[in-house]
C-alpha cells in the first residue's frame, strides 16, 4: 500500500524523490515556499532539470499522485509521513546552515498538534551526525507537543543521488541506508523502498548522518587524487588516464573496502618510502601536491591521537600488545607501533611487548639482525607471552593481537582500561573491559 507523503523542498533531492516515489505507488504532496516551483509542479513541469524527470512530473500530477502546496499545515494534516529535503547550504562560516530545516521541522511539529493520529518525519538533507538526535528531536517534541515513539516517529535516510542521473540513480541506487530509533521507523523506510533492489541497511540516526558525509568526503578524496596524482605523472611522461585505468582493475587492494578501516597508523617498508620518493619527484618537477603532502602528517597526527589516548588512560606501566607495522609480519620497518613506543619510553612510561611475529623473527628470521642493531631497547621489553605482558599493567594497548591472545586478556579480567587501536574485536571478548577505541 503506498504512503501518503508530505514532501518538504521541492529542489533537486525532493523533486526527483518526489517522482519516484510516486511513481511506485505513493502518494506524494510537496510544499516549497517558492510559489513558483509549486506552481510549476501543479502545472506538471518540473521545477529543476534532470534527465526523463519532466515526464515522470507529467504523469505523477496527471494520475493526482503528485500535488504541491506552499501551506505545510495542510500538507502534513493530509498525509502520514513528512519528508524533509530543504537545503543545507553553506552559513559564512561555512558551518552548515540548518535555518530550513528547522524551520520546517517547526512548521511540521506546530501543525502536529492539531493533527490526530501517528506522523512521523524522515530527514533527507544532509547534516552532520548528531543533529536530528540533537537539534530535530527536540524541536520536534517541543512545538508538536509530543513525544518520540509516541505518535511521533523520526528517521535519516540520507539521498545518494548524482545530478544529472538523478532518476535513475533514485531506482537502482547502491544501498539504502535506514537510520531510526524505533522497530516502527525501520518497516516505515521498508515500506517506502517496498520494489526497489537494494540491500536497505538499519543503523541509528546518527551513523546514518554520518555515511553520507564519508560517501561525500570520499568522492572529493578520490577526485582530488586522481586529479594530482594525474599532474604529476603527466611531468613524469605517463597518461594518468591509461594508469588509472589499469590501476582501477585491481578489485581486491585498489577498488575495494581494502585499507577503509579505520585503525592505527600506516607504515612500513613501502607506503612511507614510496610517498616520500613520489613527493620528492612531484617537487622536483614543480608539481604542487597539497593532498597527498598531507598524508605523512595526517599518518602522524593518528599516532599522537593513539599516544594521547594512551597518556590520558594510563599511569606508567603499559602492556603493549603488537609492534611490527601489521599482523602476520616481522617487518619492524617504520612500523607506527615503534614509534609509538619509543614515543612512551621517551616520556617515561615502562612498557611490555608482547608480539608473537618478532619472537619467531628473533629465533629464526632475517630480521634478527634489525632487531638487535636498530630496536634493542625495544627487545629487551618484549615478553614470552600474554600473561608475562600484563604483569604490573596499568592499560593495555591492543595493536595487533590475535583471537586466542585476546581470549587471555579478557579471561584474566584486567581491571584497567583496555585501548583498542585495532578494531574488529569479537564483542564477546570485550564483555566486562573497560574499552576505549581510538576512532570508535
Ligand atoms: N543536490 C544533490 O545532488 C544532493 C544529493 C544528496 C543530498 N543532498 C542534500 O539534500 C538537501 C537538499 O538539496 P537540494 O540540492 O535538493 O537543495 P535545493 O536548494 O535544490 O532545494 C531546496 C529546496 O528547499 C526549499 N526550501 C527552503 N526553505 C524552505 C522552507 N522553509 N519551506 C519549504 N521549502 C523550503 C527551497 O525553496 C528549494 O526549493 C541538502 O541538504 C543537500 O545537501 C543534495
Amino acid at each position: 500500500m503506498g504512503l501518503r507523503i508530505s514532501l518538504f523542498g521541492l529542489g533537486y533531492v525532493g523533486t526527483v524523490s518526489g517522482a519516484c516515489l510516486a511513481k511506485r505507488g505513493h502518494e506524494i504532496f510537496g510544499v516549497d515556499k517558492n510559489p513558483c516551483k509549486v506552481a510549476l509542479l501543479e502545472g506538471g513541469h518540473s521545477p529543476i532539470v534532470e534527465a526523463g524527470l519532466d515526464e515522470l512530473i507529467r504523469e505523477a500530477v496527471g494520475a493526482g499522485r503528485f500535488r504541491a502546496t506552499v501551506d505545510p499545515e495542510r500538507a502534513v494534516r493530509e498525509t502520514d509521513v513528512s519528508l524533509v529535503s530543504v537545503g543545507t547550504p553553506s552559513a559564512r562560516d561555512a558551518s552548515l546552515s540548518l535555518e530550513a530545516v528547522e524551520t520546517v521541522t517547526r512548521e511540521i511539529g506546530e501543525a502536529l498538534r492539531r493533527k490526530p493520529g501517528p506522523h512521523a518525519v524522515i530527514y533527507r538533507s544532509t547534516v552532520l551526525p548528531g543533529t536530528t538526535d540533537e537539534r530535530f528531536i527536540p524541536l520536534l517534541e517541543e512545538t508538536s507537543g509530543r513525544r518520540l515513539g509516541e505518535g511521533l516517529d523520526v528517521c535519516y535516510n540520507p539521498e545518494f543521488l548524482r545530478e544529472g542521473s538523478a532518476v535513475a540513480d533514485f531506482h537502482r541506487p547502491p544501498l539504502i541506508v535506514a537510520g531510526a530509533r524505533t522497530p516502527c521507523g525501520f518497516r516505515l523506510l521498508e515500506t517506502m523502498y517496498a520494489g526497489i533492489e537494494a540491500e536497505i541497511v538499519r543503523t541509528s540516526l546518527r551513523t546514518a548522518e554520518a555515511v553520507k558525509y564519508l560517501a561525500n568526503l570520499y568522492h572529493a578524496l578520490k577526485i582530488c587524487f586522481a586529479n594530482e596524482a594525474g599532474a604529476v605523472l603527466k611531468e613524469m611522461g605517463v597518461d594518468a588516464r591509461e594508469a588509472m585505468e589499469i590501476f582501477c582493475k585491481d578489485r581486491v587492494l585498489n577498488i575495494s573496502a581494502a585499507y577503509l578501516r579505520p585503525g592505527y597508523a600506516f607504515g612500513g617498508s613501502c607506503l612511507p618510502k614510496d610517498l616520500r620518493a613520489f613527493l620528492h619527484g612531484a617537487r622536483s618537477l614543480n608539481v604542487e601536491t597539497p593532498l597527498l603532502s598531507q598524508l605523512l602528517p595526517s599518518n602522524g597526527r593518528h599516532v599522537d591521537r593513539a599516544f594521547d589516548l594512551i597518556a590520558e588512560n594510563g599511569r606508567g606501566h603499559i602492556a603493549l600488545f603488537g609492534l611490527t607495522f601489521k599482523a602476520g609480519t616481522d617487518d619492524l620497518r617504520e612500523s607506527p607501533l615503534v614509534t609509538l613506543s619509543e614515543r612512551l619510553l621517551g616520556k617515561g612510561y615502562e612498557l611490555r611487548i608482547f608480539d608473537p611475529d618478532i619472537n619467531t623473527a628473533r629465533l629464526i628470521g632475517a630480521n634478527r639482525d634489525f632487531i638487535e642493531r636498530e630496536i634493542p631497547h625495544l627487545d629487551r621489553l618484549l615478553q614470552p607471552d600474554v600473561v608475562s605482558t600484563l604483569v604490573g599493567a596499568d592499560a593495555i594497548v591492543l595493536a595487533k593481537v590475535g583471537r586466542s591472545e585476546m581470549e587471555t586478556i579478557a579471561s584474566l579480567h584486567p581491571e584497567v582500561p583496555v585501548i583498542d587501536l585495532q578494531g574488529g574485536q569479537e564483542p564477546g571478548a570485550l564483555q566486562g573491559l573497560d574499552y576505549r577505541g581510538i576512532c570508535w
